[in-house]
């Protein structure tokens, strides 16, 4: 048992109401517990177990890169930390965009928080699609501007929330939906802004590197990329690296660099990892892309051809369960027979929308594929009959 000293017995006292909270959690099936794992490719192993992964978003599954590790950190970036392989990758980022400039933050989060924090404004209205990111609901709740929340991918909604008066209008939307692997209506979204005068804002933190051509995300696949005001995306889902960044206009950019605080009051990213980002971007890409599209075609059909109702047209394929405890049965029978996906409950998704959310990646051998199938096939057989 442990021995805590006086000074800890009275700290643990102060806090015991922390365990009121943690019991409601528990008793709603909503508790989160940390894993250990060592993700490996196509698998990870937990606790000594090999399992099939899954749940990963290093969707394009890019074969590791050789970095040097030189020093690890100085400072922020405007103090002493710009590391010239920022100009780099900034500079080809902003080119794979079609934007004038872009900006490096520590985390796609980060990124968020800080250029939609820094250019929306008081008196300003912001659309926001109901499933957007955690990261863009706490980004918009930084502003004083008045947020009005439209239903997902709902035109009708969202062209007559617009006809509210504000100085300055931004429309947010995902590209892909992170947790229901659907597309954006984006190519209506840029119209209707553009009728309206309202700025796009798009978050493709799962298109990015995956779709459109050279893997340019969302706004290329739907021929809208000029019509993007602000790209927000995370180098660490299709990249496999780590980081967020912002492509844009120069004097956002530029705006960013001055007032954003996710930005200016952090220390910079190491070196390294920028390094690594663009070596991975440089990399043969394409193959990767390739397979991952094969990858999803194949665990999207087989899916569908056991009797799972499959809406998405993504990389992200979730399992809608509805039922949180049921969802975690379920996410256990899968880890009990070798394939590891995560149940994802409230408040990532709605009440009673708790789901599996798999993710496909390029790791994965057409064995693996076949494999996961045959275990989806038993969970089916023991949830749905
Ligand atoms: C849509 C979306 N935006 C932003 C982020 C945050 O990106 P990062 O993991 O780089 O912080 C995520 C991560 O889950 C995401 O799904």
């Amino acid at each position: 048992m442990t021995n805590f000293s006086k000074e800890q017995v009275t700290f643990k006292h102060k806090l015991n109401f922390v365990d009121a909270e943690l019991d409601e959690i528990k008793q709603k099936n909503l508790y989160r517990k940390l894993r250990y794992g060592k993700a490996q490719g196509s698998h990870i192993i937990i606790n000594g177990k090999k399992l099939l992964n899954l749940c990963s978003n290093d969707y394009l599954g890019i074969p590791s890169t050789k970095i040097q590790m030189k020093q690890l950190q100085s400072s922020s970036r405007l103090v002493s930390g710009n590391d010239e392989s920022y100009k780099k990758l900034e500079e080809a980022l902003a080119k794979h965009k079609s934007h004038q400039s872009s900006l490096i933050y520590p985390t796609g989060y980060m990124a968020n928080l800080g250029a939609i924090s820094t250019i929306v404004k008081k008196g300003d209205l912001v659309l926001s699609d109901e499933l957007n990111h955690a990261s863009i609901i706490e980004s918009c709740k930084l502003t004083d501007s008045k947020i009005s929340i439209y239903k997902h991918n709902d035109m009708e909604d969202l062209k007559k929330r617009l006809k509210q008066k504000a100085k300055n209008k931004f429309v947010i939307t995902e590209g892909i939906f992170s947790m229901d692997g659907d597309l954006s209506s984006l190519k209506q979204i840029t119209e209707i802004s553009e009728k309206t005068n309202a700025v796009t804002i798009v978050d493709d933190a799962h298109g990015d590197f995956v779709i459109g051509k050279d893997g340019k995300g969302t706004p290329d696949y739907f021929k809208v990329v000029k019509k993007i005001d602000l790209y927000i995306s995370s180098l660490s889902k299709g990249l496999g690296s780590f980081g967020g960044y912002i492509t844009s206009q120069r004097n956002v950019v530029d705006l960013c660099v001055n007032k954003s605080k996710s930005f200016i009051y952090t220390s910079a990213l190491p070196s390294f990892l920028v390094e690594y980002s663009f070596k991975r971007f440089q990399s043969n890409r394409e193959i990767q892309k390739k397979k991952l599209e094969k990858n999803t075609k194949q665990l999207t059909e087989g899916l569908k051809e056991i009797g799972y109702e499959i809406n998405s047209h993504s990389q992200i394929i979730p399992i809608i369960i509805g039922n949180e405890k049921r969802a975690m049965d379920f996410g256990r029978f899968l880890f009990d027979n070798g394939v590891y996906v995560q149940p994802i409950r409230y408040p990532t998704v709605p009440k009673n929308k708790a789901r599996l959310r798999i993710s496909v990646t390029a790791w994965l051998s057409t064995t693996d594929i076949e494999k996961s199938l045959e275990i989806f096939e038993k969970a089916y057989r023991k949830f749905y009959n």
